[in-house]
């Protein structure tokens, strides 16, 4: 590797980019020994042949064999155990952040999802997924889905393919004790966010007496939370009838009254609400980065200030704005410069009052800031 890949691989980062392979030739999937100017040692890589030349699994020579996977599945269960009982969706390997780059797994209930960035890395994957599958009695399938080019937040998945077992369609698993209907061979798009539960956790003691609008609510998991603890309004707004439906059953799932799910745009429902003076004291908006309606493209980064500025026109003074990005490319300064801005629009002043992470099933390694992606700011509006 050349000196600048060499420094960087020594800091702890797994990646290595074409241009910095200096000699040396392998096949995609091939386990290889990464060396530095000089010949110093640097570890034990899976090349690849796209945007990347090569992963790093471990930074001491070593082989990729079962007893190294039986200690990174470990140091993984580790960390998870953090995850309190009464969920039984969330990530069990989070990529880089856990040693394993480009492998992510996903528990839902008793079956796992496997997903690889790249086909080099599936013959790791599934053994990582049989090891997972020794380790948890409760695991009884598993699906594999590979990214074609996970820079490409625009892209579609493909479909997981089963790796084994026969699950049903669709599972019922549990987050803080309450009950989520999700389908795990759809893979990212299985139908809930865990890493948004440590989020929920915390507003669950702030929903008492709130009327509350979930913008791009998807399967309601906001929604449902805030009226399971004590909401006395919850609207929930999405442009997928499909995900309102889902919506609608995660309610029933957990007895509680839907309250109004709005398959519509969030601008026109927000504008109709200004228009009826119809007020909130909680807003929550979850923005996917990327969307089309008939009102027009959502382009998430540019257009934070206009939907701040909406947002605030149907909160009440002394209410809260919940916002949320999962840009990683909007970095924490550029995301408070466009609430700001969306304020000063509204002539409302806005104050952080929390900061949310994903759990520590999310885990984001400092020397990899790539994987802190997520936003979550509550904020109080004057
Ligand atoms: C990132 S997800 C929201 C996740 C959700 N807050 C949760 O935690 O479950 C984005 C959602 O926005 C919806 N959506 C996309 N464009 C929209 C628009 N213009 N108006 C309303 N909803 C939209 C999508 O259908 C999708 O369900």
């Amino acid at each position: 590797m050349n000196a600048y890949s060499t420094g960087w691989l020594k800091r702890g980062f797994p990646w290595v980019y074409p241009a910095e392979v200096v000699r040396g030739r392998a096949r995609p999937g091939e386990v290889v020994q990464l060396r530095g100017e000089g010949g110093s040692a640097l570890g034990t890589a899976i090349a690849d042949a796209g945007w990347l030349a090569a992963r790093r699994f471990r930074s001491t020579p070593g082989p990729l064999d079962e007893a190294w996977q039986n200690d990174r599945v470990r140091a993984a269960l580790r960390l998870r155990a953090a995850v309190g009982p009464d969920t039984t969706a969330l990530r069990l390997v989070n990529a880089e952040s856990d040693e394993l780059p480009g492998i992510r797994v996903d528990r839902w209930g008793p079956e796992l999802v496997v997903s690889v960035d790249s086909a080099s890395l599936v013959k790791l994957a599934c053994a990582l997924a049989g090891r997972l599958h020794e380790a948890l009695p409760i695991i009884t399938g598993a699906w594999l889905a590979e990214r074609r080019d996970p820079r490409d937040a625009a892209c579609r998945l493909p479909s997981p393919r089963r790796l084994f077992g026969e699950g049903a369609e669709s599972v019922v698993v549990e987050e803080l004790g309450l009950h989520f209907e999700v389908q795990p061979s759809l893979g990212k798009d299985a139908g809930l966010f865990t890493d948004m539960r440590q989020n929920r956790a915390w507003l669950s003691s702030h929903w008492r007496g709130a009327r509350v609008l979930n913008l791009f609510a998807h399967t309601g998991a906001f929604s449902v939370s805030a009226r399971a603890h004590g909401a006395d309004e919850v609207v929930s707004v999405d442009l997928s009838d499909a995900y309102l439906a889902r919506a609608r059953r995660n309610f029933e799932l957990n007895g509680l009254d839907s309250g109004d799910l709005l398959a519509e745009d969030a601008f026109k429902a927000l504008d109709r609400f200004r228009r009826q003076g119809r007020r909130f004291n909680r807003v929550v908006v979850d923005p996917p980065g990327f969307s089309h309606s008939e009102a027009g493209a959502w382009q998430g980064e540019k257009e934070w200030p206009r939907l701040a500025a909406a947002c605030l026109r149907v909160l009440e003074p002394g209410g809260w704005l919940i916002a949320a990005s999962n840009l990683g490319t909007q970095s924490p300064k550029h995301f408070g410069a466009a609430l700001a801005e969306g304020a000063d629009r509204t002539e409302r002043r806005l104050r952080l009052i929390h900061e949310g992470t994903p759990g520590p099933d999310h885990p984001s390694a400092l020397h990899f800031p790539e994987a802190r992606y997520l936003k979550f700011w509550v904020l109080e509006a004057d």
